[in-house]
Order: structure tokens, then C-alpha cells, then sequence
């Protein structure tokens, strides 16, 4: 399918010869995917993202997540994160924009990389990993990928965007050395390394100001430090001050609010309130944005079908994750093959939400083995749609169990259990899953449990069975690749980007996730997934880094090119790798640094390099890893920059953030012996008084719910009487088309979603049909109407 090409610009190149209506009128969308075409300049086509194109088939006015022409389904980010492959990574951000051209697309809305917080986000699953460097490292390569087509990146959401709950309101609280060593790096690196076309500001708050107007995010980091010239764009219904986001270089609010900050707009303008400079240096990006779209070469006609299935299929078994394995897997020939589980034949291969794709074709487990011919019976064990225990289902797939050689049990999460809009209420899997892999077990018949998931689950029974592959959620060929893996016919190359806890609450962030009244703070500061495993000692059930080959792999000494490193200076590394199976392979070697110099309070060790090698059997090759000097400094909150440490750093080459095999010291000539953070044991949770000195001022008190504003949600509406009725009212008025309204899949993520809108988001979706000066009155209204206590949860 090709979409028209839109119609070309008429030439304008400057801004500033356009009128002021003009140029505002460029900064909002012309609908729900496209900019507007005004004063000569072209209309833009945007598209979600990330791991799949998601071009709306009729009126684009509308909000529909079934009706978008077929595309190729990728695995989404979890997935493509664990290959730790850049090369593999940037390929599918190329097909993708090729895809992306396809369809005329200019912009495509992704990679999407905020830093798995907690394992409980409901969007983990679009995200690339707990860590900054790694995400940064494979984003780039994602941007990279995709702008070799011609088509625009989109990094999102910036920034803190770590959770679902609350997520168009809530204040996200952090301190600035947290902010710049986690939650800002990755993108930094990947604005540094790709340089996307546009970033897209998030729906949440950082320290008090929305991230569609925060001038310090916006203007002063992303601009001004990093140098970012792109288009900012809001995400979708993010806008909160229209004048104050111009002013921060907020240039594009998504979608068409049907102008309804213009006049806004134009009267700070006149009335001096907005620099008229501001209107018109974003007026210009959007053009510069058009133009370089209008620049590139035309767009083929298809993209290849079969080829992009056959990438999927490849990227997905390079992503899955080996957990255990006794042996038993790659499965012997002519093995009678017990397949269990509902997702084999209705498979979970990717995540709810804004980023589902309408696959060309899907291709499930059972397909795959009888393809190659294996000799498999199949009982389905679950209900794939339903969380439900079926207890007859269990005992039938236990007889079939029985009856053969070896039991394959896939499991996972339905998709009611993790999306965009929501967080998940707890890390367990549906109790059936459990249950099922305890009875399998039981029948004594060798077991291999395989994981289809966006996000670590809890394997309480996880030293039973024979082995554990962790598939994530594969994209459209999924069941392909999972098959090549159990078969041998491919490696499982995936080593865990993200830690999976054995108890959720070793987890520092648990204490303080998803917060409460519109507010969250992060007061574990650093230490995020592995950085806080390794500092306080806890064991996770698998860590971060952790992953299994079918061959063997022997490590040589490393060599460093430098033991005295100076400020500015970076380290390389070369570990020789010989793969001693008989089988080829590929194994990714990390290097950590542990900082010893006794400066400054850091985790115990952090991600400084990685390098994923492919190895034929008998053979050596050496991995280079360079370690960046950013890897050696931590962010100098007295004195606002970037300082180095002097004194002794421990490279530690490892397999794992718990499986260290070499270490080379190296000192370090900084420009810093001292600091405001000196180390310690970073306490299990922080008081007041401890984060009121990180943030450099008192903890802020959350905003109470009542007086009703603009800023409250649907679903805090909800609780007053008036309000329920006037729920259903405006629900109406939210443009989405029936098929997705009504769809049972996403009905939690449906009503979760609207729950979450802002009054003010309402009034930016209706598309014009509800005002601001409306959704105030009824602020009013409802106001007044004290009576009826407000209950929030
Ligand atoms: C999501 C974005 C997405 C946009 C457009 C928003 O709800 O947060 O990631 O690109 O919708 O679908």
C-alpha cells in the first residue's frame, strides 16, 4: 500500500516572511498524525512507533489502534535491547524507515527510551533497559537506522517518563545528579551520537514543570547544553502552557487542539508576555523539518514483505534470553514434543497500546515446529485472553505431558496485564502460568518453560524445570524464532538488559513507586535495577547482564591501552574471545567501572562499555570495548558540571553485573578529589531531610486534589457525582473510533487511558468541539459544588 505524497512546500524558507498567524498556526497539528499546511510550508506526516509502523487507515482526525494499514511488527525495544547488538539494532531501525517511506511517513514516532525505573511501568516493554549507557548506545543506533531513509526520529518521551500511573499529571521529583547520570544520559548520548530530527516532550512534570514547558529541560539542557536543533514536539494531548512551551522552544503540540491556544498565543505576542523571536525560531524548525522531508528521494513503492518478516524473525532470536539450561536445549532430534501453553498457537509478541502494529503475517509456535517437521502434540493448558485458572486444562496438558520426551511450556503475560496507561499491580504471573509449570514438572517429563513477556515476572519455581527461555515479546515472527532456538537452528544471543528480582521489594524505587496525589519521588537517586543490587547486596533471581549460549566461550586476559588516564580521556579495552564449542555463537562481553577513588558516593559498579561478538566454533576474534570518559565522572551538582575523580577506577570485564572474569585497575588524573556526596551505603530509604539536601530545597508537598483545575483527571472527576455524569458526557466528545472503543484487548487500557486525561487534554482532543472556556466553567461548577467529598485512591 502507498499513501499519496502530500503536497509540496511553495518554496518559503524563512520564517520570518510569514505572517504571525501563519507561523503560529504552524505549531500545532493539523490533526491527530499530520502538521498543518499553512502559508506555503508543506503538512508533515508523523507515525507511531516504535517498533512498527502504525499509519491510520480513513479520517486522521480520529484516535484508532486497529484500523492502520499492515506493517511489519518488530519486537518491540525489550527485545531488540537484550541483543545488546547495535549493528542488528540500527538494521531494524533502517528497515523501518524504509517502511516508513513506504507509507510516506516523515517522522517516525520512536525509539521510545526512558529507563526502566521499576519493573512494574506498565510501557517497560518500549523501553530499551534499566541502564543509561546501554539505552543510549542502542537508541543511537535505532536513530541512526532510521535516518539513513530519510526519515525523522523521534526520541521520546523526555523525560523521567517512567510510569504509566498518573503519567499526563504527575510531578516526577529527582534530584539534578539522578536526573543527569540515569534519567538525561541516554538521551544526551543519543542526541550527541544520531542526532534525531525531533524529540517529543512527555506528558509528565520534572521538579514542578510540565515537560512541554520546562525551560530548564527544554532550553537550557536539550538546547542549549546538548545543542539540539530539531523539532520538539509534545506527545499526544501533553500541552499544558502553550505560551510558556514556546518560550522553553517547545515548537509542536500534537495532536490539533483546533487551534486552541492560538489566540493564546498571538496576545502574549502582542502583549509583549512572548518574545515574537520565540514564535518564529520554532516556525522555522517545523519548515526546516519539512524541507529536509521534502529533500530526500521518492519513496518505493513496497518495502519487502518476506525480508522484514525474515529481520524479525532473526532479531527476535537474537534477543531471547537463555535464563537455564540444564542441557537439554538445543532439543535433541526426533524428541516427541509436548507444546503447552495458549500462547503457542495465539501468541503474545507485542505490547497494548499506541505502538501496536497490524502485522503483515504472524507466525506462532506451532506453525514454526510443524514447518520443521517436529513431532509435537499440543494442549493449550490456559486461556491465552484470560487470567482465569481452568484446572481441566491444566490436567490435560499434564497427560500430554506425560506421554512424551519432553514438555515445552510457553507462558507469559496476557495482554490485559501490562500497556501503556497502566501499571502492573505486581510482578506475578497469572496464577494458572504458575501452576501449569508446577504440574508439568511434576510429571517428571523434561521441562523447558518459555517466557513471552514485556517485563521481568517472578519465577517462583524457577529451579525446576529443565531450562528457562526468556522470549520477550518477539514482534510478528516471533514463534519463528523461538523454534530456531529450541531447535539449535539459531543462538539465543539475548543477555537481560533490565534485573529480574526475586522479591519485588528489593527493589529501592518499590518504596516510592508509582507515588501518590499527582506526585513521585525518586529518592533512591542512582540506584536503579543492578546500580542498587550490586551496592546493597541483594540477589536477584537472574541479573542484569545474565544470559546463556549453546557453545562455550574462553575469555583471554584484557589489554588496556592506558593505566594512567587524564581528564577528558577515555580507555580501550581488548578482550581476545575463543569460542571452544562446537557451535557458532555470540557472546557480549561488559566492562563495569568501580569507582575507588573514595570521592563521591556511586553504585558499586556501572555499565562503562559493551561489545556483542559473533564467534564461528574454533575460532577467536577480540572484542573492543571503549569506555567513554563521561564513564568515568559523576555529574558535580556544586559546581554544575561534569568533574572526574582522581584516584584508582577498577575496569571489571564480566558476563553479568554479578559475574565479574577480569579486572585491569586503572588511576585516574582528575580534576576533583573531593565532593559534596562522599561515599557510603546508600540508606534503604531515604527521610526528608536527606532528599531535601539532594534537591537542594524542602521535599515539595504534593498538590491537593481539590480545587478541581484544568490538571484534573478523568478519573479523579469521577469520584464526585456531578462529575460521573459528566464523565460519559465528555467521553463521548474524545474522537476514537468504535472497533478500538469497544475491542475487549484493550478495554482496560481504553478506560485506564481516559481515566488518566486531564480536563485540559479532554479539551485538546474533542477537537474543538469542547473549549477551554467550557471545561472552566464546569471547573466552576464542580468547585462550588462542595458537597460531594472527593475520594481518591
Ligand atoms: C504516546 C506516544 C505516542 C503518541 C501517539 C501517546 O499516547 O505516549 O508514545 O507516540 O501517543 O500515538
Amino acid at each position: 500500500m502507498v499513501t499519496t505524497p502530500g503536497p509540496r512546500s511553495r518554496g518559503i524558507q524563512r520564517a520570518a516572511d510569514l505572517p504571525l498567524e501563519d507561523q503560529v498556526a504552524l505549531l500545532s497539528g493539523a490533526d491527530v498524525w499530520r502538521t498543518k499546511a499553512r502559508g506555503g510550508v508543506a503538512p508533515v506526516l508523523l507515525s507511531d512507533g516504535p517498533h512498527g509502523l502504525r499509519v491510520q487507515m480513513g479520517p486522521a482526525g480520529r484516535v484508532g489502534l486497529q484500523q492502520s494499514y499492515p506493517a511489519t511488527c518488530f519486537p518491540p525495544a525489550v527485545t531488540l535491547a537484550s541483543t545488546w547488538d547495535r549493528g542488528l539494532v540500527r538494521e531494524v531501525g533502517a528497515a523501518l524507515g524504509l517502511e516508513a517511506r513506504t507509507f510516506d511517513v516523515g517522522v517516525l514516532l520512536g525509539p521510545a527510551m526512558n529507563i526502566k525505573r521499576h519493573p512494574r511501568c506498565g510501557r517497560n516493554f518500549e523501553y530499551f533497559s534499566e541502564d543509561p549507557l546501554l539505552t543510549g548506545h542502542l537508541a543511537a543506533a535505532m536513530v541512526d537506522g532510521i535516518q539513513s531513509q530519510h526519515v525523522g526520529a523521534c526520541i521520546k518521551h523526555f523525560a523521567v517518563n517512567n510510569q504509566e500511573t498518573d503519567r499526563f499529571v504527575v510531578d516526577a521529583i529527582v534530584d539534578e545528579r539522578t536526573l543527569r547520570e540515569i534519567y538525561l544520559s541516554g538521551f544526551e548520548y543519543a542526541i550527541a551520537r544520531s542526532a534525531p530530527w525531533t524529540v517529543m516532550a512527555a506528558y509528565n512534570s520534572v521538579n514542578g514543570a510540565p515537560c512541554t514547558a520546562n525551560d530548564w529541560l527544554l532550553d537550557t539542557v536539550l538546547r542549549r547544553e546538548w545543542g539540539f536543533d530539531g523539532v520538539v514536539m509534545s506527545d499526544w494531548g501533553a500541552t499544558v502552557n502553550r505560551v510558556d512551551g514556546v518560550a522553553a522552544g517547545m515548537d509542536l503540540e500534537m495532536p490539533s487542539s483546533a487551534g486552541m491556544y492560538d489566540a493564546e498565543l498571538t496576545d502574549a505576542v502582542d502583549s509583549g508576555s512572548l518574545d515574537v523571536q520565540a514564535v518564529t525560531r520554532s516556525a522555522q524548525r517545523i519548515i526546516d523539518l519539512v524541507r529536509r522531508i521534502e529533500d530526500r528521494p521518492a519513496a518505493p513503492v513496497h518495502f519487502p514483505i518476506a525480508a522484514h518478516d525474515a529481520l524479525t524473525r532473526r532479531a527476535a532470536a537474537a534477543g531471547t534470553v537463555l535464563l537455564r539450561n540444564d542441557g537439554i536445549l538445543p532439543l535433541a532430534p526426533g524428541q516427541r514434543i509436548a507444546v503447552i501453553g495458549g500462547f503457542a498457537e495465539s501468541p503474545r509478541y507485542q505490547g497494548a497500546g499506541s505502538s501496536l502494529v497490524v502485522p503483515t503475517h504472524v507466525t506462532t509456535a506451532l506453525d514454526a515446529f510443524v514447518a520443521a517437521g517436529a513431532d509435537i502434540t499440543y494442549a493449550p493448558g490456559y486461556d491465552p485472553r484470560s487470567p482465569d485458572e481452568d484446572p481441566a486444562l491444566v490436567d490435560t496438558a499434564s497427560t500430554i505431558a506425560a506421554s512424551c520426551d519432553v514438555a515445552v511450556v510457553v507462558i507469559g503475560l496476557p495482554e490485559s496485564f501490562e500497556s501503556e496507561t497502566f501499571d502492573r499491580d505486581d510482578m506475578a504471573l497469572p496464577p494458572q502460568h504458575d501452576v501449569l509449570v508446577r504440574a508439568v514438572v511434576a510429571t517428571r517429563t523434561p521441562t523447558v518453560v518459555v517466557l513471552c513477556n514485556g517485563s521481568p515476572v517472578l519465577l517462583p519455581w524457577r529451579d525446576e524445570p529443565a531450562a528457562i527461555v526468556e522470549c520477550y515479546l518477539g514482534g510478528q515472527a516471533s514463534g519463528g524464532a523461538l523454534v530456531d532456538v529450541l531447535l539449535g537452528h539459531a543462538e539465543p544471543g539475548g543477555r537481560l538488559a533490565e534485573t529480574f528480582p526475586s522479591d519485588p521489594h528489593d527493589v529501592a524505587a518499590d518504596r516510592y513507586f508509582p507515588g501518590h496525589d499527582y506526585q513521585v519521588e525518586y529518592r533512591e537517586g542512582l540506584f536503579v535495577g543492578y546500580r542498587d543490587a550490586v551496592t546493597r547486596g541483594w540477589s536477584p533471581a537472574f541479573p542484569f547482564g545474565h544470559g546463556l549460549s549453546y557453545t562455550q566461550f574462553e575469555w583471554g586476559a584484557p589489554r588496556v591501552d592506558r593505566r594512567v588516564v587524564g581528564v577528558g580521556e577515555g580507555v580501550t579495552l581488548h578482550i581476545p574471545v575463543r569460542n571452544t564449542g562446537d557451535r557458532p555463537g555470540s557472546d557480549v562481553v561488559q566492562v563495569y567501572a568501580s569507582d575507588r577513588t573514595g570521592v563521591v558516593l556511586r553504585p558499586t559498579r556501572e555499565l562503562a562499555g559493551f561489545a556483542k561478538v559473533h564467534v564461528a566454533p574454533g575460532q577467536e576474534t577480540v572484542a573492543e570495548i571503549v569506555v567513554e570518559p563521561r564513564s568515568l565522572q559523576f555529574f558535580d551538582v556544586v559546581s554544575g558540571r561534569w568533574r572526574t575523580p582522581t584516584g584508582c577506577v577498577v575496569l571489571q570485564v564480566a558476563r553479568s553485573s554479578a559475574d565479574i572474569v577480569a579486572e585491569v585497575t586503572i588511576d585516574v588524573a582528575g580534576d576533583t578529589d573531593s565532593s559534596s556526596e562522599p561515599p557510603g551505603t546508600p540508606p534503604v530509604s531515604l527521610a526528608d531531610a536527606d532528599f531535601a539536601r539532594r534537591l537542594g530545597h524542602d521535599v515539595p508537598v504534593p498538590r491537593p486534589a481539590r480545587p478541581f483545575t484544568r490538571n484534573t483527571t478523568l478519573g479523579d472527576l469521577r469520584q464526585t457525582r456531578l462529575g460521573r455524569s459528566v464523565f460519559a458526557l465528555l467521553l463521548r466528545a474524545v474522537p476514537m473510533d468504535e472497533q478500538t472503543r469497544l475491542d475487549p484487548r484493550h478495554a482496560r487500557m481504553v478506560e485506564r487511558g481516559l481515566e488518566q486525561m486531564p480536563l485540559r487534554a479532554v479539551a485538546a482532543f474533542s477537537g474543538g468541539r469542547i473549549r477551554l472556556s467550557l471545561i472552566d466553567g464546569l471547573i466552576r461548577t464542580l468547585n462550588a459544588a462542595r458537597r460531594n467529598p472527593l475520594r481518591r485512591g
